[in-house]
């Protein structure tokens, strides 16, 4: 039985039997109080073993175990019931001299270069099944919403983001170049898996498009890569994105099916998170529940990237955009606060969007970004896609898209074109907002960002 069945489901004088690793262990003449947690839950269990034929020495921080034991009234503050212990068996030792692991609370920082041993911790088990929950939510809402799930190609020839920065991919040995075949100076990609440059997807929307274009409604969660050179505290080098596509639609259908999966998701966590969600609140985030509550309840403003700089530009923030430049991280965190709440900018510049932009005839294109407070700043991107052929093309043109890579994409233009659109969704932003951890790489088991790579 796992340890959160044990605290949740059975009852007083119950046999019961599990497993787990010991968080704590005092001892006492003839007595040992051991926590013990087997990352089901965020507190663990109170084992009492008393007048047992063990050695006490092996019962040390970090040691797994199994016991067997009756569930008892506790006597002690802050929990209800412990385990008065008839059995204990060490199943692997851990030398206290070596283990890493305090029995108190480490930093956040300190446990980041503990990644094999982090999820150990009460914080990052709370994080962790959190982010589990996440995942099943995302599947329960957009399956409830008739959306099919399908996760295409990650190495791919496009690079739809164009200035995202790719990372290439090759079967050969590169340490040593010059047992590479080069041809008029070049790398010969004739000699290598592929015929031609592949890379790790930037973003998995081209092929939905195409997806949809016959499907109607579809999803990812793929992995998506990126190069650029950032060791923010939003940006790793590996992402895992949600990615919507749809057809038959406009890009109020898109906003509003993005605000009803946060509030879902919103609503799912409070319901089915509670202890872990509790705990985060209490130790890492204080106001959590209160913050998450509300982006539950909150109304999504919506304004669009001209009125949002005329808006920063009444502020008395230092740097502040022009009109048909991008948003900083600072005039985001603005106009949340401005506006108390997530805020949708929408109809930004053609120049600075994507090629794929449905265009407007001012110069805009029908794209948005969704902004969410407390310091996450964007989480969505998303836009209408340009479903007319010659404007397309001549915007990959004005972009520097090559268009020979693309013959899949530009021809969903030619063959029974449809207004369709989406957006991609950062879910470890999402994990953060949802968790209160203030770094990406604390949401994610193993994070990957420029110059960190470690497992
Ligand atoms: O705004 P982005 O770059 O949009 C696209 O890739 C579109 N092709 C999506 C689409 O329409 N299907 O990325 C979308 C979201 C961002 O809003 C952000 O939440 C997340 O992906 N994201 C990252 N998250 C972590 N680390 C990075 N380096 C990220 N880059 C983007
Ligand atoms: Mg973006």
């Amino acid at each position: 039985m796992r340890i959160d069945s044990i605290l949740n489901v059975s009852n007083i004088d119950d046999n019961v039997e599990s497993n787990g690793w010991i968080s704590t262990c005092r001892k006492q003449k003839n007595l040992c109080f051991i926590k013990c947690n087997d990352g089901s839950c965020p507190e663990g269990i109170q084992l009492i073993v008393e007048n047992l034929d063990i050695d006490t020495t092996l019962l040390q921080t970090g040691t797994s175990i199994t016991f067997k034991g009756k569930l008892v009234d506790s006597p002690a503050e802050g929990q209800k019931v412990e385990v008065k212990v008839t059995e204990l068996k060490v199943l692997g030792k851990t030398d206290p001299e070596e283990y890493p692991l305090a029995k108190t609370r480490m930093s956040l920082d300190t446990l980041r270069n503990l990644l094999h041993l982090r999820s150990r911790t009460s914080t990052f088990g709370s994080v962790f099944r959190i982010k589990s929950e996440i995942s099943f939510a995302t599947h329960l809402f957009f399956k409830e919403n008739g959306y099919l799930h399908l996760d295409p190609n990650v190495m791919t020839v496009n690079e739809c983001e164009g200035g995202a920065g790719v990372f290439q991919v090759t079967e050969n040995d590169i340490s040593d170049l010059s047992n590479l075949v080069y041809k008029d100076g070049k790398y010969d990609w004739n000699y290598d898996h592929f015929n031609k440059p592949v890379f790790l997807t930037v973003s998995s929307q081209l092929q939905l498009e195409a997806l949809s274009c016959g499907l109607g409604p579809v999803y990812t969660t793929n992995k998506s890569f990126r190069s650029e050179h950032s060791s923010t505290n939003k940006h790793v080098s590996e992402f895992t994105h949600l990615e919507i596509e749809n057809t038959f639609i406009d890009m109020e259908y898109l906003m509003n099916i993005g605000e009803k999966y946060i509030k879902f998701l919103a609503n799912y966590l409070v319901d089915n998170c509670t202890s872990d969600l509790e705990n985060l609140n209490k130790f890492i985030s204080k106001g959590l529940i209160e913050r998450i509550n509300k982006i539950a309840s909150s109304e999504f403003k919506i304004i669009t990237h001209k009125q949002a700089i005329d808006l920063i530009q009444s502020s008395d923030l230092k740097d502040k955009p022009n009109h048909g430049e991008d948003l900083s991280s600072e005039s985001e965190n603005w106009l949340t606060e401005h506006f108390n709440g997530p805020v949708f900018v929408t109809h930004w510049p053609i120049k600075i969007k994507s090629f794929y932009m449905k265009q407007c005839d001012d110069g805009t294109c029908e794209s948005f970004d969704l902004l969410m407070p407390y310091k996450i700043g964007e989480l969505i991107g998303g836009s209408m896609r340009e479903d007319d052929y010659d404007k397309l093309t001549s915007c990959m043109d004005d972009k520097n898209v090559d268009k020979s890579k693309m013959k899949f994409y530009t021809d969903l233009r030619k063959f029974g074109s449809v207004p369709h659109g989406g957006f991609g969704l950062g879910i470890d932003r999402l994990c953060m907002m949802f968790t209160g951890m203030e770094n990406i790489r604390d949401v994610i088991p193993f994070p990957v960002q420029y110059k960190n790579c470690d497992l």
